[in-house]
């Protein structure tokens, strides 16, 4: 994509990677993408914000030399030390060691650690105002969004905030770098929290501590390093990352995750019957297959919804291993205080259920219901399913009326 001028001597020269199938090795985004939004200040003074993973720094290299020569780089500003914004670093210390790099003291402990890098740091403080010319930054210290030496860079004369991994989001860049280039928002959206409860979730109370230091701050445009610049409507995402916030210590929303797993058809019967009884309180429903869908797509339904609904056969006395999974990385991402319930089928004497209360107890989900049958359920089971389904569904919004 051609450099794209966002402010007078402001530009995104960012890449798209669309190759990279596991985020951190983790998370699936083959079909989605992301982008690594750079940023330069091509004024008297010249400085790169972020950098791109070592794998496109042909290609950011490109992208630079459109709009000025690496060797005429005076500064290159690091927000975050994760190697997808910072693994061109070397490469282009080789070809230009003049410039210097500015981040956080912890930043140039890090520097060190990860890069051996040691010369032509330096560090800036909370509130640091540097000039580069027309161009005014100021630098804010947001630790641990998600690491400890993470920082954002205000412009403040064009009120850019450029905010790296915050407000950021899955999804390569279909041509169009604004939130004005693109009639329907929905899938940058759904990236966005998929991200955000991904890679961000577990530090909810230092995105709503940043989110507190940046009200006083007239922001225009809000500019992450992955996904979509804010400009139509910067308060768009930063009101959507402050409601999710807010979902780990306040209600989530009337909602059932129903996550199951079959391995011959006996739960995923029952599950079809309690997912009725459900649906006919007219409590919305999402379900999944933990065996088939990676845990990246369930954790932003479990996030979003009070209510868990857990579908698992005994297996050699415990859960259905996918299932466990994913309780298990709900509990990794701290989604705690929910409303939960547990049916499954077992051949003789059971577990799963005794499994499911050890593993959520440490995030404090409130079993409320159980349903366990052995072997296919009847007809008479399949009728207690609905109804438990019913019972539940009604609990959940039960629990919106007492808060
Ligand atoms: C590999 C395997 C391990 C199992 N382990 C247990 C067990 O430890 N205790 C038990 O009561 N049933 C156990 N069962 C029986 C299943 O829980 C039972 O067949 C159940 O109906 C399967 O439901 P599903 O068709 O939804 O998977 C096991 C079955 C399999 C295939
Ligand atoms: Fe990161
Ligand atoms: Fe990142």
């Amino acid at each position: 994509m051609p450099a794209i001028e966002i402010k007078p001597n402001v530009y995104w020269i960012g890449v798209n990677d669309r190759t990279t199938d596991l985020f951190e090795g983790l998370w699936p985004i083959e079909q989605e993408g992301i982008s690594y939004n750079v940023y330069l200040i091509n004024d008297e003074k010249k400085a790169l914000i972020d950098l791109v993973r070592g794998m496109k720094t042909d290609e950011f290299l490109d992208q630079l030399a459109q709009v000025a020569d690496l060797t005429e780089i005076d500064y290159v500003i690091i927000n975050h030390m994760e190697p997808d914004h910072t693994g061109a670093l070397c490469t282009l210390r080789k070809i230009a060691p003049n410039f210097t790099i500015l981040g956080t003291p912890k930043t140039k402990d890090m520097l060190q650690s990860f890069y051996g890098i040691t010369e032509n740091v330096q560090a800036v403080n909370n509130g640091d105002s540097p000039c580069f010319g027309a161009t005014s930054l100021q630098f804010v210290h947001t630790p641990f969004l998600h690491w400890p030496e993470t920082m954002m860079t205000y412009d403040v004369t064009h009120r850019i905030l450029f905010s790296c991994d915050a407000f950021g989001g899955y999804g390569a860049l279909r041509g169009g770098v604004f939130d004005d280039e693109y009639p329907d928002l929905e899938f940058y959206k759904r990236e966005a929290l998929r991200y955000f409860v991904n890679i961000i979730a577990k530090f909810t109370s230092p995105v709503l501590k940043a989110i507190k230091k940046l009200a006083d701050v007239p922001v225009d445009i809000i500019a992450p390093s992955h996904g979509l610049i804010w400009r139509k409507n910067p308060g768009e995402i930063i009101n959507l990352y402050r409601k999710w916030a807010e979902y780990a210590t306040g209600s989530a929303e009337v909602g059932v995750t129903l996550i199951y797993g079959s391995m011959y058809g006996n739960t995923e019967a029952m599950m079809n019957a309690v997912a009725h009884g459900i649906t006919r309180e007219g409590v919305p429903v999402e379900i999944f297959d933990a065996a088939r869908t990676h845990i990246s797509y369930i954790l932003p339904s479990l996030w979003v919804n009070r209510g868990v609904m857990i579908g698992s056969p005994t297996y050699e006395g415990l859960l259905f291993p996918p299932v466990a999974q994913v309780i298990e990385m709900a509990a990794i991402k701290r989604i705690q205080r929910r409303k939960a319930a547990m049916f499954g089928s077992y051949g003789w004497s059971g577990g799963a259920l005794r499994h499911l209360k050890k593993l959520i107890e440490p995030i404090k989900w409130e079993l409320v219901d159980s349903l366990e049958f052995i072997g296919h359920p009847s007809e008479e089971d399949l009728r207690k399913g609905e109804e438990f389904g019913a019972r539940f569904a009604a609990a959940v919004k039960e629990a919106e009326k007492g808060e």
